[in-house]
């Protein structure tokens, strides 16, 4: 079984193709940085606009590169949500008539199933496990029983925490995105020369919160002399800020790890995926965390871990295994949970 993914859910045109033998044929996204960088953040209309422009041409480089054509598919998946709308809906019609011209299966998948499923993709991991999903849109603690079967144990209830490395970032004078430079800056400071708060850190739950992280980080800076930034300054603030985020993880992945041994005695493993998952020290903190927990610790490659296509082809993959598909009258989604059971959270994003 072959399947073409298509992802246009943000700022990443992404197209791939994926066989249900875990083989990634083809794998290509084209970033709209630069596009975006500019504006400090991702515009949704200068998004929809670029993706329209770009993604026939991935699509077929997509085909190119998996040595296929169109005969060879066995069904087409595509973002149906959540995310910016303008751009979803980009993705969603292309796969749609890519679905009715060669009259194969369409899928809209729920670009955070997209991440779930990645790991099983990359390490062939079995059900259940659990997910601590970090990106620039959302931070989320996930039970994944199954295709489809999602328990969100916690989520925040402001800031994603991508989001608040990037507007951390910007306040102390760093391009977007924020989360590599923070990073790198971090290696050269001292993270505990500035006082910042935990939020959330030592409460019951798994709920995260960052927005008072970011107002703390800028009265230290607004406490700073006047002038540019001096860059010893910037490096314990961006270190400080860092081990802040780090203690909130591992402490509300700690409360996590514990609800999930509670149904689970012996299964599992502890899954990150999201672009900050990219954080080499916050992933060298939570592989620390499910070792002293016995859980096995997956975290699938950077280049599969920020957005990208073959994750939406898998996930499309395993539904289309089950016997799923969709109707061409799917509506895309701006706002689509992966447990509809959970209550909103207080104050969430737009893609919470
Ligand atoms: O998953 P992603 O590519 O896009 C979505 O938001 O869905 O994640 C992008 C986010 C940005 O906020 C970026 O700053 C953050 O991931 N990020 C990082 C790192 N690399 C990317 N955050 C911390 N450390 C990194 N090395
Ligand atoms: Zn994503």
């Amino acid at each position: 079984m072959i399947v073409l993914g298509i992802e246009t859910s943000c700022d990443e045109t992404a197209a791939a193709v994926v066989a249900d033998d875990r083989r990634i044929l083809s794998n290509v996204v084209l970033s709209q940085l630069d596009a975006h960088r500019p504006y400090g953040g991702v515009v949704p209309e200068i998004a929809a606009r670029a993706h329209l422009a770009h993604l026939g041409g991935l699509i077929r480089q997509g085909l190119d590169e998996a040595e296929i054509g169109f005969e060879s598919l066995d069904g087409v998946a595509a973002t149906g949500g959540p995310g910016l709308i303008g751009g979803v809906m980009v993705g969603v019609m292309t796969g749609k008539a890519i679905a009715a011209v060669h009259d194969l299966p369409f899928l809209a998948v729920n670009h955070l199933e997209g991440h779930a499923l990645t790991a099983r993709l990359t390490d062939d991991l079995g059900f259940p496990y659990l997910l601590l999903l970090v990106s620039g849109g959302h931070c989320q603690l996930l039970v994944v029983d199954g295709v489809g079967a999602y328990r969100r144990l916690g989520t925040t209830i402001d800031d994603a925490v991508g989001e608040a490395f990037d507007k951390s970032a910007k306040l102390l004078g760093m391009g977007y995105p924020g989360g590599p430079e923070i990073e790198r800056a971090a290696r050269n400071g001292h993270a505990a020369r500035f006082a910042l708060p935990r939020p959330m850190a030592g409460r019951p739950g798994c709920d995260f919160s960052f927005s008072g992280l970011k107002t703390a980080l800028r009265r230290h800076v607004d406490a700073l002399p006047p002038g540019p930034l001096r860059r010893g300054d910037v490096n314990d603030l961006a270190a400080g800020f860092q081990a802040a985020v780090g203690d909130c993880l591992i402490n509300r992945t700690g409360n996590a790890i514990a609800a999930f041994r509670r149904d689970h005695r012996d299964a599992g493993a502890l899954v990150v995926a999201g672009g900050v998952a990219a954080n080499g020290a916050l992933r060298d903190r939570l592989a620390e965390l499910a070792a002293e927990s016995g859980l096995p610790f997956i975290a699938p490659p950077a280049a599969l871990c920020t957005d990208n296509a073959a994750m939406i082809a898998w996930a499309g993959l395993e539904r289309l295994r089950l016997g799923q598909s969709d109707g061409l009258d799917f509506a895309p989604r701006p706002r689509w949970p992966l447990d509809p059971d959970a209550a909103p959270a207080i104050g969430a994003g737009v893609k919470a």
